[in-house]
This record gives C-alpha cells, sequence and structure tokens, in this order.
C-alpha cells in the first residue's frame, strides 16, 4: 500500500462553496472568521490566518472542492506517479487555490480533491488563531468511501466507530500526523458534513466563543469533547447551514493500531449530548 497522501504529510488547505447568495456568505465569513474578503470571478475568496475559504456562486449550496497542499516538490510528484499507478484520473486546471503545480481528482461519492503546492506566500494576519484543519464527509457508502481514501489516496485510519450490527458508521483518516484531515459519517446523503480549524487550546476556544458572541453568532453544539481525537470543540453554522468546527488539542498520533469505539453519543461527546448522524 502507498500512503500516498500520508507520506505526502499533506494539509488541509482550502475549501471551496457553492452557494446562492454569495455576497451575504462572504460577508458571514468576514465577520465569523476575521478574515478578508476580496471578489474574484464568480464569487469571493477569503483568506488570513491561514484560513482561507472560497465562496462560489452557483444554483445550489454544496461543497465544490477541497484543497490538499503537499510537504513539498517530490513528495507532490511521488503523489501524483502513485495515483496514475493507481488508474485515479488526475486533471489540472487553474480552479483551485493553489498558484503552482496542482491536480484534481474526483473521489467515489463525486467530491473534487485538488493535491498542490504552495509558494508559501505570506498570509494576512488575523487577530484569531486556528487555521484550517479538516474536512469532515457524509456518505451513503462509507465502506467504499474508505476503501477509496486509504487504498487509492493513502490515507491512514486512525479510528473507527462501530454500531451494534458491526457496520462502520464513522472513520476517522489522516494524511500527517493530526489525528484526522478527513474524516466520514455513513448517512442516507453524501456530501460535506462540517470543516474544522484547529485553535490548539482551550483558551483560544474561549476566545473564539467570545467572538461569535460579539458577533450575535451562536453556537449549535458544544463546547464539547469528542472521544476520537480526543479534542475539544465548539461548533457553528454559516448561512447556508454548512457547521463549522472550531477545534482544540487535536491528538497528534505517534504509529499506533487504529482503536474501535461504540456508534454511541458519548463517542462524539464524551462531556454531554451529541449531533448523531445515523
Ligand atoms: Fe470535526
Amino acid at each position: 500500500m502507498g500512503h500516498a497522501a500520508f507520506n505526502s504529510n499533506a494539509y488541509l488547505h482550502h475549501i471551496a462553496l457553492n452557494t446562492t447568495q454569495p455576497l451575504e456568505l462572504a460577508k458571514f465569513y468576514e465577520k465569523a472568521l476575521s478574515i478578508e474578503r476580496k471578489p474574484i470571478k464568480g464569487g469571493w475568496v477569503l483568506s488570513g490566518g491561514r484560513r482561507k475559504v472560497l465562496i462560489l456562486t452557483n444554483k445550489q449550496n454544496s461543497l465544490r472542492f477541497v484543497g490538499f497542499a503537499c510537504q513539498d516538490s517530490n513528495s507532490f510528484k511521488a503523489l501524483k506517479r502513485d495515483f496514475m499507478e493507481k488508474g485515479l484520473k488526475t486533471v489540472q486546471d487553474d480552479k483551485s487555490l493553489f498558484d503552482h503545480e496542482n491536480f484534481y481528482v474526483i473521489d467515489c461519492d463525486g467530491n473534487k480533491i485538488y493535491f498542490g503546492l504552495t509558494r508559501n506566500k505570506k498570509d494576512q494576519n488575523s487577530n484569531l488563531y486556528a487555521p484550517l484543519q479538516h474536512i469532515t464527509f457524509t456518505s451513503e457508502n462509507l465502506d467504499n468511501f474508505v476503501d477509496f481514501y486509504v487504498n487509492k489516496l493513502g490515507f491512514k485510519i486512525s479510528d473507527k466507530v462501530i454500531n451494534k450490527k458491526g457496520e462502520l458508521t464513522t472513520c476517522f483518516m489522516r494524511s500527517n500526523q493530526e489525528h484526522h484531515t478527513v474524516a466520514c459519517f455513513l448517512s442516507d446523503k453524501s456530501g460535506l458534513d462540517h470543516y474544522s480549524f484547529e485553535a490548539g487550546t482551550w483558551e483560544w476556544i474561549k476566545n473564539w466563543c467570545d467572538h461569535f458572541s460579539k458577533q450575535n453568532i451562536q453556537l449549535i453544539w458544544g463546547p464539547g469533547r469528542h472521544g476520537p481525537g480526543n479534542n475539544l470543540f465548539a461548533f457553528i453554522e454559516d448561512l447556508d447551514g454548512n457547521k463549522i468546527e472550531i477545534s482544540a488539542e487535536l491528538e497528534i498520533v505517534h504509529d499506533r493500531q487504529p482503536k474501535k469505539w461504540p456508534h454511541e453519543p458519548k463517542t462524539l461527546n464524551l462531556w454531554g449530548n451529541a449531533i448523531m448522524r445515523s
């Protein structure tokens, strides 16, 4: 098995959202994430503090694409070679935020995933700390999703959630030493579940929650602590209902076997109630 994504130390660099209300959503993100918005063809780009979100005009609200950055040119080339050897179709265009080499693949659920290189341009500063860190999908066929991300893209499994019937209901996968850079819930529809910014410490979670309060944005879940990944969390949602997580203390995985967790509310939130997806 190639572990291409893991060997390239890939990290979540940007995400792009389709929306029917681009200006309103861009204004929301400018305030909520405390980052600058700039107009681009077809929408807006918001960037600062290593948080990069593209807002793109569309007839329906959905995830447009995701961009993972590789560590360096050699690992990017090795990753691309590995994907092509595995029969994945790699396509180059200029739609992502990568200004250097990049390509995209379409995953088993139709999600568009870019891999690329960045030139390490200095980002705009922000008064709040929390770089973009992970994305969580839902899938109607989770086993297939995990097979694609592990055996084709080369992620490693960190933790699995299993229900009483022995079925996999959630899987956490990593493309570097962070517990998960991609996760997926079994659901009755495939798409975006949420995406997350890693604030590092409890102190920063508090600062973010105070910031949301000043912006009149209510938390929809948390603060709490997840079982898998052991991270602290607080969730808000944007104007389109996309869920956004501010996380802290996410486990750094130093070689260990994947753990199995029971499918129950406590796995999702060690402290209290949970948003169950199935
Ligand atoms: Fe998350």
